[in-house]
């Protein structure tokens, strides 16, 4: 029998020593392993697979390795001057594929699609990647509470320090969002451009994470080209997933097409999360990197 917990272990571990995926939540390698050695011939074909996986969902989006400690330097040595502060974060956010597409639109992404959303006290950032590094362009003061997840550890301990450096209320974690779905009550919750990428790993993900997350207001984007820089019919194909996403559920939707992302903005009119959010003026906030339930 091939799916044993000691193969388990032993893929896991073969897949952590890697260097490209030691910082990925063993969460998530865990349970892509599993289901790779339920049906993979051998358990090398396994930790294969796994590898493979682990690179479509999370490693394609990786830029050239990133040295966080030049980049934390960087952002300090700039935090006095919003103007060189702004061009730091710009430099950083090159460092992944998706927020490096939205360089080019950073000037009105958020401030169109946020126009109208408030009170905007919490935000919920899914499977976030550098996208809290586009901080300055986000029209929030800074009595904002920030939440980021992501699945690496050292993305995330990153993201920790910029918020420190930025002076941003908020915390990031290492979090697998599909085996352990964010459901405190926010304000908004931006989960750009992560669909159809979480959708290879669960063909379900969308609806578990819909589900779960509690928000007055998404931000759900997608991109208009593929990794490989093609168009192909992407922008119908995307508007037709939401479509089929937003089917019985009461949402408000507005859309907004960019250059390089299709976006909607969501009020969901759930007014229990509207009740609830006051709650979340007692957690630890600022910095303190704990887990939330
Ligand atoms: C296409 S990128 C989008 C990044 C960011 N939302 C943005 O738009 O700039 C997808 C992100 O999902 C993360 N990811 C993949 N699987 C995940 C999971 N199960 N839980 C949390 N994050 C995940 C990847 O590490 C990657 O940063």
């Amino acid at each position: 029998m091939i799916n044993s917990e000691k193969q388990l272990q032993a893929l896991i571990e073969a897949v952590s020593s890697s260097t490209k995926y030691r910082q990925v939540s063993p969460d998530l390698i865990r349970a892509v392993g599993q289901r790779e050695l339920s049906i993979r011939p051998s358990w090398k074909a396994a930790v294969k697979a796994t590898k493979n996986k682990l690179h479509q969902v999370a490693g394609a989006y990786q830029g050239t390795k990133i040295d966080y400690g030049q980049a934390l330097t960087m952002l300090r040595e700039t935090a006095a001057s919003p103007a060189e502060f702004r061009e730091s974060c710009r430099q950083i956010m090159r460092w992944h594929v998706s927020t490096r597409e939205r360089l080019p639109i950073l000037g009105d992404f958020f401030a169109e699609t946020l126009l109208n959303v408030s009170p905007v006290r919490t935000v919920m950032d899914v499977a976030c990647g550098l996208n809290p590094v586009a901080w300055p362009w986000m029209p929030f003061d800074d009595q904002v509470n920030y939440i980021a997840y992501d699945i690496y550890a050292d993305t995330m301990r990153f993201v920790q320090d910029y918020m420190q450096v930025a002076r941003i209320n908020g915390r990031a974690q290492t979090r697998d969002v599909l085996q352990d779905p964010p459901n405190q009550p926010v304000d908004l919750a931006f989960i750009l451009k992560t669909l159809p990428c979480l959708e290879q790993l669960d063909k379900m993900a969308a609806t578990i994470l819909l589900d779960a997350i509690q928000a007055r207001y998404l931000l759900i984007s997608y991109p208009v080209t593929s990794l490989g820089g093609r168009r192909k019919g992407m922008i119908t194909n995307y508007d037709n997933h939401f479509r089929s996403l937003a089917t019985d559920r009461s949402w408000s939707v507005k859309r907004f097409e960019f250059a390089t992302e299709l976006a909607y903005l969501v009020e969901t009119g759930d007014e229990k999360v509207n009740n609830n959010i006051a709650q979340l003026d007692s957690l630890p906030s600022r910095n303190s990197g704990s887990r939330d339930g």
